[in-house]
């Protein structure tokens, strides 16, 4: 097992606390990827120093308390540019040195099950890979035999590397493309559904709401990132209305760029919703953080203008009074619940019907007598409050989204 000596960095401006929170996140990075944190630093910082990030005496001392304790990897929390990873390679020897962006990468690759996440990760890996290419990358990849380079090697040898990986690049690019048009041709037999997206912070518990809402048995533990894949299944409010209900990755502060940009398609179910839920874990001290994440992620992948609604989570383990009302005045259209306990569940049902209702008009449509499909498709969707056979039409007064009817029609 991999065993690991976590550094933060303390810029001016920068909170202590929030450092040491972002620490003990890294550390439960750490332990997903399984790799033992044995010590953990924090470092005052007047800037960034480019060689190294922290000042070249810094890191020696740093690789020294490293080997001290026994360590053979360093993970700093900040992102470090392919020069200082080059750097530390020459001064460290024994010792790996990555960042949050090769942890968290290393994490999505162990977790990828499906051929489309696999893909995605790989893509993302290489990319992260190709500038970085030293003739050490990350310990971890090295050891599980995944795109990373053997210590030691020469420059010819990471010429040769570095167009290998540019030809992978290529050939995960279409095998995207080929993936992603098998997924729209089922996508698009769902097009007239309304869809509700559970968006949130890793471990935040939408997979737990999701099957505690539909009955479903997705992957629920008690580690960072158990879902990669997105999983969709009806969700059924009351006699009327049914929604499509998604469950999808979760999101991370510092979620490498190129992590975020191959999960496009993965995540095009939540860009194609009518409405998101954003699950947050009321108990975590650092809540508003963790919706500064979700908002950056949700605009960087262009979803900003999709309507969104808040579910405070695990309210069961919340029990200071001022903390709930805190809460309470900070979302004060938030639904508390808890996914676990089944609390307060029909909230949520009742909040997306009046959501639903609220984009419904009552207007008419006319279809002939040979569109019986047709008919039990709008019944599906629709309320019908009038039928008038008439001659050659049989025409409707129906109340539900004139947008999907009219999609059925066409
Ligand atoms: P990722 O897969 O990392 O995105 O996580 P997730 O948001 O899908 O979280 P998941 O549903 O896997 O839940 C994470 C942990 O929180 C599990 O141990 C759940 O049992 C726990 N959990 C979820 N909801 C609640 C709740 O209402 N109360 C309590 N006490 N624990 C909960």
């Amino acid at each position: 097992m991999d065993k690991a000596l976590l550094i933060g960095i303390v810029l001016p401006g920068v909170n202590d606390v929030d450092v040491n929170n972002h620490l003990n996140e890294l550390k439960m990075l750490a332990k997903t990827a399984s790799v033992k944190t044995l010590g953990m630093v924090t470092q005052r910082l007047q800037k960034v120093n480019p060689a190294f990030y922290i000042g070249k005496g810094k890191a020696l001392q740093v690789i020294d308390q490293a080997q001290l304790i026994g360590a053979n990897l360093i993970i700093f929390d900040d992102e470090l540019s392919p020069a200082q990873i080059k750097n530390y390679h020459k001064i460290a020897k024994t010792i790996s040195v990555i960042d949050r962006s090769a942890l968290i990468l290393d994490i999505f690759k162990m977790r990828a099950k499906t051929r489309e996440a696999k893909t995605q990760v790989e893509l993302a890996l290489c990319q992260y890979l190709l500038p970085r290419l030293t003739g050490q990358w990350t310990h971890l990849e090295r050891q599980r035999g995944g795109v990373g380079t053997r210590a030691g090697m020469g420059e010819t040898q990471i010429e040769i590397d570095r167009r290998l990986v540019r030809d992978k690049i290529a050939k995960l690019k279409l095998d995207l493309i080929k993936i992603e048009s098998e997924r729209k041709t089922q996508s698009q037999k769902r097009d007239n559904e309304y869809r509700v997206a559970l968006v949130g912070y890793t471990n935040a518990g939408k997979s737990t709401l999701f099957n505690s809402l539909t009955g479903n048995k997705v992957y629920v533990e008690d580690q960072l990132f158990a879902t990669l894949d997105t999983t969709v299944r009806k969700l059924k409010l009351n006699k009327k209305h049914q929604v499509l209900l998604s469950d999808t990755v979760g999101f991370v502060r510092k979620l490498p760029h190129n992590l975020v940009a191959s999960f496009k398609s993965t995540l095009k179910e939540l860009l194609e919703s009518d409405h998101i839920l954003i699950v947050l874990d009321a108990s975590s001290s650092i809540i508003n953080e963790h919706l500064d994440t979700i908002m950056e992620v949700l605009s960087e992948l262009g979803a900003a203008k999709i309507s969104k609604s808040f579910i405070l989570n695990k309210i069961d383990m919340v029990d200071n009074e001022s903390t709930i009302k805190n809460l309470k005045s900070d979302y004060n259209e938030g639904l508390f619940i808890s996914a676990l306990h089944h609390l307060k569940l029909d909230d949520i049902r009742s909040h997306l019907i009046k959501k639903i209702e609220k984009d419904f008009k009552t207007f008419n449509v006319r279809i002939t007598y040979d569109q019986g499909k047709i008919l039990s498709q709008i019944q599906d969707q629709a309320e019908i409050i009038d039928t008038d056979y008439g001659d050659k039409y049989i025409n409707l007064k129906v109340r539900g989204r004139e947008e999907s009817i009219n999609k059925l029609l066409t």
